[in-house]
């Protein structure tokens, strides 16, 4: 059994998706969040899933919240932390601590459009696909070694928020199937990559 503990900052559906997908041998060990008022956490302790929150605003410095966070994620003896809209960015010594088991997800295509309100970037660079990417987390944000990405269309009306709707389906399938491959242990980070030894698929061109 391998203990998961998700970090989230706000509705959480993402890590809903994660633990309504009862991935094999996961034990969702804890929800934590910064803020206390994070919709998710609500949700996750009706589930009787263990939840606490850490104001980041009470600490002093960001090194010093993310040590009380470090403490609190350990307590929990984690073999993988998710960031499940985490808004916080992380220090060095943070994704040192958990580096090969900090997962993120990133609703661009990376490295395309790093940062924030990326589906607005997306639209006003006249993209025609915007996506989402699963990644592990290195101490530069918004990168790391690729686990998946997810891509959808962008059509003519869209709005950022139609985006941000449709990319939004497309991470709650592919969140919960990275989890699955690493807590499987398919998942072989090279360099970069990250190859992996579940089926690949066919290989086909999305055309917009
Ligand atoms: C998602 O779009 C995710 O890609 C981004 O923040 C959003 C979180 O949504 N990092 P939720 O809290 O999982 O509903």
């Amino acid at each position: 059994m391998k203990n998961v503990v998700i970090l989230i900052s706000g509705r959480g559906s993402n890590m809903q998706a994660i633990v309504n997908a009862q991935i094999p041998n996961t034990r969702i060990a804890a929800v934590l969040s910064n803020s206390e008022s994070a919709a998710g956490l609500a949700w996750a302790a009706e589930l009787g899933i263990p939840t606490d929150s850490l104001n980041h605003k009470s600490f002093e410095s960001r090194l010093a919240f993310d040590q009380a966070m470090m403490a609190k994620i350990d307590a929990y003896q984690p073999d993988l932390v998710v960031l499940a809209g985490f808004m916080r960015i992380l220090t060095p010594e943070f994704c040192v601590h958990y580096e090969g088991r900090l997962m993120n997800i990133h609703p661009s295509i990376l490295p395309s459009f790093t940062g924030l309100h990326t589906h607005e970037r997306a639209l006003e660079a006249g993209c025609r696909v915007a996506g989402c990417t699963i990644h592990f987390v290195t101490a530069e944000l918004d990168c790391g070694p690729i686990i998946a990405q997810g891509v959808v269309p962008i059509l003519d009306n869209d709005t950022a928020d139609d985006v941000a709707a449709r990319v939004l389906c497309v991470e709650h399938q592919l969140f919960p199937k990275a989890v699955a491959d690493f807590v499987a242990g398919r998942l072989n980070i090279q360099g970069n990559r990250v190859l992996n030894t579940d089926s690949q698929p066919q290989s086909s061109a999305l055309l917009v």
